[in-house]
């Protein structure tokens, strides 16, 4: 793996890139494998291009978009104890986005007077950038930011300087199906060290109208944002998708207590994909798969990461229930 490493001048913040671009060098791969298979799908880190970035964090201000400002309540509620218990020094988060939510829990490490690093890792060089200059600077801490694949370019997290934790919000974890959830966690067990720990977002199981809400806005956006995924293929391998003729679902599986987030075509057509020499039939309503989002209850949380060799420390939730932080450490 090529990877380059920049510090700037004022020396705080250094960024690691795992290619000049990871999510485009495997586009081509997971869109071939994708769209070749009897039920289509394209695996999400595709979604968050510099506008689905941008989108996102739109989603995350909607009214229906209650993981967002939940997760927020309870780090507002238990960083000074999270902080306290872990004594963490370091702060590594994956699929860090921008890092918003992520400053309550820098507060309160900066607090109290443990906090010394920062690493952001997300697939969005812009929002890497972005937020390791803003938060070395708000801080004054060193910020090493990595624009990686977390599956695939976890070599390129630091040693642990002290007591970690290791962070994963917004409910990520459960955008990867059951068994590459299993083995994502097993592989982040090693950069825990000694003393670290794991805080997990989790979205929990509920009444699935109050789910199904969330990813079905009244605006649109998270419709857009689903579609964009279309413009990018149509702008990164010169596909032909017609983006107006897709509509967007999102509906709550009973049986596997994930929401199930699809792009369903109006009417039956080709697309021509000329980098992939490939040209992918749609039949009317044909559905293409583009994420799912697993909701979780404690012995969901508990078995997933007991069967990687961590151990469930604690579940912090809000009092209605809706969203948790799993607190975890190695077995
Ligand atoms: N943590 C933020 C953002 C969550 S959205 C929050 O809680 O609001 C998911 C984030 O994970 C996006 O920023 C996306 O770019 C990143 N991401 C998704 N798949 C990834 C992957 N395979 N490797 C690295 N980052 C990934
Ligand atoms: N991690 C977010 C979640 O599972 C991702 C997300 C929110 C999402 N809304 C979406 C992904 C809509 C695709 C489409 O809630």
């Amino acid at each position: 793996m090529s990877t380059q490493s920049t510090t700037t001048p004022d020396e705080l913040v250094t960024l690691t890139i795992a290619d000049a671009d990871p999510a485009p060098r495997t586009l081509a791969h997971d869109v071939h494998d994708g769209l070749t298979q009897p039920f289509k799908q394209l695996p999400p880190k595709h979604l968050y291009d510099d506008h689905g970035s941008d989108l996102f964090a739109q989603i995350c201000e909607l009214p229906e978009y209650y993981p967002t400002r939940t997760e927020r309540s309870i780090l507002v509620a238990r960083s000074a104890e999270l902080a306290e218990r872990t004594g963490a020094v370091d702060l590594v988060e994956l699929g860090a986005g921008f890092a918003t939510k992520t400053r309550v829990l820098l507060d309160a490490m900066q607090a109290g007077g443990t906090l010394r690093r920062f690493v952001p890792f997300d697939v969005s060089a812009p929002t890497v950038r972005q937020c390791s200059g803003e938060i070395s600077a708000a801080y004054g801490i060193p910020v090493h930011g990595i624009v990686g694949d977390f599956e695939r370019d976890l070599d390129l997290v630091p040693e642990p300087i002290g007591p970690r934790i290791v962070a994963i919000l917004g409910g990520t974890l459960g955008n990867l199906p059951p068994g590459s959830r299993r083995h994502f966690l097993g592989r982040l067990r090693g950069l825990l060290g000694e003393e670290g720990r794991m805080l997990i977002g989790i979205d929990l199981v509920k009444d699935p109208a109050v789910i199904e809400a969330a990813y079905n806005d009244g605006a649109g956006v998270t419709s857009a944002f689903n579609r964009n995924v279309l413009t990018m293929l149509n702008r990164e391998l010169g596909a032909d998708f017609p983006v107006d003729e897709y509509e967007h679902v999102a509906f709550f599986d009973r049986r596997h207590e994930w929401i199930d987030i699809r792009l369903r075509a109006v009417r039956d057509h080709v697309v021509r994909i000329p980098a992939l020499g490939l040209e992918v039939p749609f039949a009317a309503r044909e559905e293409l798969r583009t994420e799912i989002s697993s909701k979780f209850t404690r012995e969901r949380i508990a078995g997933d990461l007991a069967a990687s060799g961590l151990e469930l420390e604690d579940l912090l939730t809000d009092d209605d229930g809706l969203f948790g932080l799993a607190l975890a450490r190695v077995a």
